[in-house]
């Protein structure tokens, strides 16, 4: 079954709330204009419930099937945050707002959501509620865990939970998921190096951060080279260096932060165990101490087998069998829609944006030539879970 006939008919409105929410990026929890946007599309739809401010400022709406015998609830649920960075596509819908931009395509999950949720309201061939979840602050805010918090899966009774994000790279209309660990545990680590400042000329009277410093940066590599056990997988990062001020002071403080991700609980502690002996044992072997700390941030994005081959084959019916993988390999960056997947059974499931620039690039725009396939998804998703 392919693209539904009639979300093919929404498209250009679909692409012009798209780049309505493209034109007026919002970042973590600030995305006020958007669910102020998204609550009013959705009362026009005329959606049962409509409640904004869970976990600050997230969406949740209900929308009863036209059968209500299942006693099945099904979440879905779409981010709403844009990025701090400036825009360079050049495009008539371009972010209007300085050091913002929607450059993970958060724009696009949003209006693709709110085309299933218009369909899903005008047809409700449907035994059950949906529940549709427009979720502030995924980029670093933990804004899946903050609606999760505030006891959204209990309150309205959600049984299972889905969630979607494009991928540059995969051709349109194709989607990918796996059972398992999809995506990884992503956590903050920072190193605050503190040594004797003094003159560039007299090194011997001083302790050196930036050399300290940079032999952490070096011994750090060695955990995934010496430590993690090769059939598994890890990743540590370490992204800024900040010491000095001037051409000839040795600095007596040096901060390092990064990152550290693995997929399982296992290589999450090893990770954190390591980082931190090895910045304070580095620092201590040249006299300088280091105080390190390791944030879990958020978890892995662990799909639940019986939902993951579900969500495929629901994409199968959109697309076709080939156009699905259904075993990708894990990638190693974070979603916090893991969050929600610990809390419930579900599944997460990337769809194609074709050859489009990266995420988090500034010459990146979503693919509005993705959307009937997005919404396609969404609602044959709720139709086939909780058949009428
Ligand atoms: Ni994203």
């Amino acid at each position: 079954m392919p693209i539904i006939n009639r979300i093919a008919g929404m498209k250009d409105e679909i692409t012009g709330w798209r780049r309505d929410f493209h034109a007026h990026p919002e970042i973590l929890y600030d995305v006020h204009r958007t669910a102020a946007s998204v609550a009013e599309k959705l009362t026009s739809f005329g959606c049962d419930e409509i409640v904004p401010g869970i976990g600050k400022t997230g969406v949740v709406a209900v929308i009863k099937g036209r059968k209500q015998g299942s006693g099945k609830v099904i979440g879905m649920r779409a981010d709403m945050d844009a990025l701090p960075l400036d825009e360079i596509t050049g495009l008539s819908y371009a972010s209007k707002t300085k050091g913002k931009m929607h450059a993970c395509g958060h724009d696009g999950h949003t209006a693709i959501l709110l085309g299933a949720a218009k369909y899903l309201c005008e047809t409700r061939n449907f035994d059950g509620t949906a529940v549709l979840i427009f979720q502030p602050a995924e980029e670093g805010g933990a804004g899946g865990k903050a609606m999760v918090d505030d006891g959204m899966m209990d309150r309205w009774g959600i049984q299972e939970v889905y969630g979607m994000h494009n991928q540059p790279g995969m051709a349109l209309g194709t989607f990918a998921t796996c059972p398992g660990a999809m995506m990884a545990a992503s956590d903050r680590v920072h190193i605050l190096v503190e040594g004797k400042g003094g003159h560039a000329a007299k090194p011997h009277l001083g302790i050196d951060t930036v050399l300290v410093a940079s032999h952490i940066v070096v011994a750090m590599q060695s955990i995934v080279a010496r430590s993690v056990n090769p059939m598994d997988n890890a990743v540590v990062s370490l992204c800024m260096f900040h010491a000095g001020s001037a051409g000839n002071v040795i600095p007596q403080t040096a901060e390092l932060t990064g990152t550290a991700r693995s997929l399982t609980p296992k290589v999450r502690d090893l990770l954190e165990a390591r980082i931190v002996e090895i910045a304070e044992g580095t620092a201590k072997l040249f006299g300088a101490t280091a105080k390190a700390t390791y944030k879990r941030d958020y978890p892995v994005t662990r799909n639940h087998a019986r939902q993951a081959a579900f969500a495929a084959s629901i994409a199968a019916e959109i697309s076709g069998r080939e156009m699905v993988n259904d075993n990708i390999m894990p990638v190693m960056g974070g979603e916090d829609f893991s969050f929600m997947l610990e809390a419930r059974p579900g599944a997460f499931v990337f769809f194609g944006n074709g050859d489009t620039a990266p995420v988090h690039h500034p010459a990146y725009d979503f693919n509005d030539e993705a959307i009937p396939a997005g919404v396609s998804f969404w609602a044959r998703l709720a139709e086939t879970a909780m058949p009428a």
